[in-house]
C-alpha cells in the first residue's frame, strides 16, 4: 500500500494504546476506521475521539479470542464500508508467573488473545483482501518478546515467537504468490501502554495478569510495569507502522536497540548455544 486515502482499515486492540494510535494515524492520512475491542467504554470513548476528528469510525465490540466474534467483525467492517484494505491483529495481553505455576486457564487466555486470534485474523480477512485485488496489508503485532525468550513470561514469549514465525510464513507466501496483500510484523520494545494492566480484561475468576502469591512474579510484575511505563509513546510506534507499510518492510523494530538484541541472540545459536543474557563468565 503506498498511501491508505479512502481505504477501509481494522484495528484490533484499537481502543486503547498502539491500536488506538494507529487507528488515529490512519485516519488523519484519510482511512475509514474499525477499531474492535473487548473493553465497550473504552471502545466508545475511543471511537467518540475519532469521530470528533472528522475520521469515519466504526467501532465493534469483539472477544478476539472467540473465532465467530472475528467473523462477525469482518462482516461488520464490510458491511460498513465494503472492501477492506489494512488488517492490524494487534490485541494483546500478559500473563507474569512461572511457567508450570500459571494454570491452564492463564495459558488458554494468553494464546487466545494473542495467537489464536491473529491465525483466525489471517485466514477470515486475507482471502477477502485477495478477491478485491486492491492494494492492502496485514500487519501483525508480535513483540520484541517474539525475538528472545526471558523469564516468568512464558505464554507471552510462546504466542509472540508464533506470530512472528506465521507473519514470516504469509509474507513468502504473499511474495511466491505475487499476492496484493503485504505483511509486516510488529515487534516493539517497551511502549508506554495499558499492557501491564492486561486483566482488566480477563475473563472472571482468573486472578488477574500476576499469578498469586508468588513474590518472584510480583516482583517480575513490578519489573514490567515500569518498563512500560517508562516506554515510547504509542504514536511513535503508528508512524513506524504506517512507514513499513509503505515502505513493503515484514519487520518492523520499533527502538535502535532492538536490531541488536535480534543479532546478540543469533551469535549466541550460533556461537555458544547459550542466550547472551544469562551467560556467566567461564561459561
Ligand atoms: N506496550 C508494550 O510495551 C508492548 C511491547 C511489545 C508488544 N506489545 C503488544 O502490543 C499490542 C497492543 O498492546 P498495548 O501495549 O497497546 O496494550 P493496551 O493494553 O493499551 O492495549 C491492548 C488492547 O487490547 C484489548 N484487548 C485485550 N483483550 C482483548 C480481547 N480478548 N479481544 C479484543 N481486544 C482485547 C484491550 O482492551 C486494549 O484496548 C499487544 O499485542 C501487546 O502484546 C506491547
Amino acid at each position: 500500500m503506498k498511501n491508505f486515502k479512502g481505504c477501509t482499515a481494522v484495528i484490533t486492540g484499537g481502543a486503547a494504546g498502539i491500536g488506538f494510535a494507529v487507528a488515529r494515524r490512519l485516519g488523519e492520512e484519510g482511512a475509514n476506521v474499525v477499531i474492535a475491542d473487548i473493553e465497550a467504554d473504552a471502545l466508545d470513548r475511543a471511537a467518540t475521539t475519532l469521530d470528533n476528528a472528522g475520521i469515519p469510525v466504526e467501532a465493534v465490540v469483539t472477544d478476539v479470542a472467540q473465532r465467530d466474534q472475528i467473523v462477525a467483525l469482518a462482516d461488520a467492517a464490510t458491511s460498513r464500508f465494503g472492501d477492506i484494505h489494512f488488517l492490524h491483529n494487534n490485541a494483546g495481553v500478559t500473563t507474569a508467573g512461572l511457567a508450570e505455576e500459571l494454570t491452564d486457564a492463564q495459558w488458554d487466555w494468553v494464546m487466545g488473545v494473542n495467537l489464536n486470534s491473529v491465525i483466525w485474523g489471517c485466514r477470515e480477512f486475507l482471502p477477502r483482501m485477495k478477491a478485491h485485488g486492491q492494494p492492502a496489508h496485514i500487519v501483525n503485532t508480535a513483540s520484541m518478546a517474539g525475538m528472545s525468550g526471558g523469564p516468568l513470561m512464558a505464554p507471552y514469549f510462546a504466542s509472540k515467537f508464533a506470530v512472528v514465525g506465521l507473519s514470516e510464513g504469509l509474507w513468502h507466501e504473499a511474495k511466491v504468490n505475487q499476492s496484493n496483500v503485504g505483511v509486516s510484523v510488529l515487534c516493539p520494545a517497551f511502549v508506554r501502554t495499558g499492557i501491564a494492566r492486561s486483566d482488566r480484561n480477563q475473563p472472571d475468576g482468573m486472578g488477574g495478569w500476576i499469578l498469586q502469591g508468588s513474590d518472584q512474579a510480583s516482583r517480575y510484575g513490578e519489573f514490567l510495569t515500569a518498563g512500560v511505563d517508562g516506554g515510547i509513546e504509542p504514536a511513535e510506534v503508528a508512524g513506524k507502522v504506517l512507514e513499513a507499510v509503505i515502505d513493503e518492510r515484514l519487520w518492523i523494530l520499533t527502538h535502535p536497540e532492538s536490531g541488536q538484541s535480534v543479532l546478540n541472540r543469533a551469535e549466541a545459536i550460533a556461537g555458544s548455544g547459550i542466550p547472551a543474557e544469562v551467560r556467566r563468565p567461564n561459561n
